[in-house]
This record gives structure tokens, sequence and C-alpha cells, in this order.
């Protein structure tokens, strides 16, 4: 099983280095080969994702990915920038379908800003469309001012587009989902978030949601606006169970959701082909700002790691035990700064890898 690791950027580095740990420990024949990415492969190629990372990546089994991203590259040309790598690996590999689970562990309740009866028991799935609308529309750009008056660009667009098939397969990826979900006692639910009400794409993306539903007749189907969406997932989030959305509410509200699990630290996410190839990552970012103090929280990429041996490499057993584990430790009072409260145990990125490892039994 060849595993592509991709630490990137930031804290992306220190966090992998957990998760490699992790996953060398398992008895598995894992292959795992690393490469650079994002602002690291363009200090040293020039580019965010050369082409000998994009090949390794295409040759693996599942990639497992750390975070890409710097505030001093904030100024390059876009097509240079460490966030075109994801975006890159992303759309070579039609990684269309993105999981992103948002569940509170009991051990956290108290770390969510909620009050612990809105958290307590979360188990939601946002469902990410990932290869399409506003973030891979054409035409985009800015126009320039041709009088001469304005020196410099006076306008920037984006489109937001889908077609039928990006949305139908993963509205297919959505009720197959709350299907698998159902089996094991949820409710067997998808919310469809839109924005029907103001933009075309959107009816488009409610209409295409709901005739895909009628293969589906044991899952329910509801349509929600996304600002109701945003809102209804800090009012009452248990009433969701599995939400599909596009790509850019998919981002935001998935980022809503991961504080619900007490910090985004906590959130793992795949990305899938239809060939149920996989890129596996934190939902979080490269965090420039606690990068190199060896505190961040390495259970998200620890958790990501869990998610590729179920769903790409087929090793059950493998990603329960990691999870046991990681509940172990937070059993335990294990805590990274993010998650820290009084009456708790406060560790750094290591030291929380090594107790995953020593949990693994
Ligand atoms: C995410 C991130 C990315 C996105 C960025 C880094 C391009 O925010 O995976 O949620 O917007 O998709
Ligand atoms: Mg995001």
């Amino acid at each position: 099983m060849k595993i592509a690791v991709l630490p990137g950027d930031g804290i992306g580095t220190e966090i992998m280095a957990e998760a490699v740990k992790v996953l060398k420990v398992l008895g598995l024949p894992l292959e795992l080969e690393t490469a650079l990415v994002g602002g690291a492969a363009f200090e040293a190629h020039g580019h965010p994702l050369p082409e000998g990372t994009l090949n390794l990546a295409k040759a693996a089994d599942a990639i497992l990915f750390g975070a890409v991203g710097d505030w001093k590259y904030d100024t390059l040309d876009r097509p240079l920038r460490p966030e075109q790598a994801i975006l890159g690996l992303r759309k070579n590999l039609g990684l269309f379908a993105n999981f992103r689970p948002a569940i509170c562990y009991p051990q956290l309740v108290d770390a969510s800003s909620l009050k612990r009866e809105l958290v307590s028991g979360l188990d939601i799935l946002i469902i990410r469309e990932l290869t399409g609308d506003i973030y891979f529309g054409q035409p985009r750009g800015r126009r320039v001012a041709t009088d001469g008056h304005f020196p410099g660009a006076e306008e920037a667009f984006d489109t937001m587009r889908y077609s039928r098939p990006e949305i139908e397969r993963i509205a297919h990826v959505a009720f197959q989902a709350a299907r698998k979900r159902k089996a094991t006692g949820t409710e067997g639910r998808v919310t469809s978030v839109d924005k029907a009400n103001v933009l075309e794409t959107f009816q488009f993306w409610k209409d295409v949601v709901t005739d895909v539903a009628q293969q589906y007749p044991d899952i329910a189907l509801d349509h929600m606006y996304v600002d109701n969406a945003a809102m209804q997932l800090v009012k009452a989030p248990k009433k969701f169970d599995v939400i599909v959305t596009g790509n850019m509410f998919g981002d935001i509200l998935s980022d809503e959701a991961s504080m619900l699990t007490g910090s985004i630290g906590m959130l793992p996410s795949a990305s899938l082909n239809s060939k149920n190839q996989g890129l596996y990552e934190p939902s979080h970012g490269s965090a420039p700002d606690i990068a190199g103090q060896g505190v961040a929280n390495p259970l998200a990429t620890i958790l990501s790691a869990a998610m590729m041996l179920r769903f790409s490499l087929n090793q059950e057993a493998a990603a329960q035990r990691i999870e046991a584990a990681v509940q172990k430790v937070l059993t335990q009072g294990l805590r990274t700064p993010d998650l820290y409260s009084e009456g708790t145990t406060k560790v750094g990125t290591a030291q929380m890898g090594d107790a995953v490892v020593k949990a693994l039994g």
C-alpha cells in the first residue's frame, strides 16, 4: 500500500510527523514516501505543486496531506501561491467528494464554545463538492481600466458554475453515505444546502439533488438556504444528519461545524475520486502563528490517517484501533493548548503523538 506523505507548510510538518509515527507502528505493509508541497515546494522548486509531487500523488493508493500556506506568499501571483497545491491535487486527481465529519467526543463536550446540551452526542457529516463551483469557475480575473484614468485593476470576477453530472455524482455520494449511516442507527436524512433564492447555480443544484433523491426512497431529503444552515448549525446542530453542499458553502460551513467538536484541531477529512483513491487531510490550515512551537494538535491528522486506512486501504480494523487510541488519550485528560481547560493535562504535539502510539496497545 503506497502512501504519498505531503506535510506542506507551517504546522503541517509537525502534525504529519505524529501521524507517520502512528502509521509506522501498526504493523501494516505501508510504503510511505514524502514530498514537498505548498510554500515548501515553492522555495525548493519554484512551484507549489511540482511535477514530482503530483506524479507521486497520482501513483499512490492514498495521499496524506498536512497543510499549506503562509502569509508571506500573499503577494505572489495566484498560480504560485501555496493554496494552488491543494486545489491542483483535488482537480488533477478528480477528488470531488469531500467528507468532513463533525463528531463531538464525550471527553470534549466542555471544550466546545456551545453549551454542553447542544453538542453532546453530536455526529454529523458534511459532504462538500470539491472540484467545481466558484473555486474552479471560468472565466475569472481582473479587468483593467482602459481609459488610463484609473491605473491598475478596476474590477474582479469569478464565475459560479455547476454541471448536472457534477451535482448528480455528489448527490449520490451523500445519499449513499446517509444510507450507510442509517444502518448504524442515524436518521437517514440528507440536507442539501443552497442559495436557490438568489443564485441560478443553486436553483439548478436544488433541482438536480431533488431528481437524484427519487432513487433513494429510504432517505429523507430537505433543502436549506446556506444562511439559515449557518444559523441552525449553532442553534440546533444535532438536527442535522448528512449535509451536502457546494464547494464554497461547504468550505465555510465545515469550519463552522468544526467548532462544535471543541476545536478545529480535531476535524479530519477525506477527499475521494470515483476510483476511491483519496487524499486525507486535517480540515484546519497551516497556522503559521503557532508553527515551529510544538503546540499544534496532531489529532485531526492522526484521525485523517484512520480515515485513509478505512476508505482507501480497506483496513477497517486498523482505523478503529487508531480512533480508539485517540479516545483513550482524551479520556486520560491529555490536551494540546487548543483544547486545554483546568483539570486537564497540557501536552505538546509530539507528546500527544507519543501518547496515541502508546494507547494503540
Ligand atoms: C479547506 C481550505 C482550502 C479550501 C484552502 C486552503 C484552499 O480552506 O480545505 O477547507 O478553501 O478548500
Ligand atoms: Mg477551509
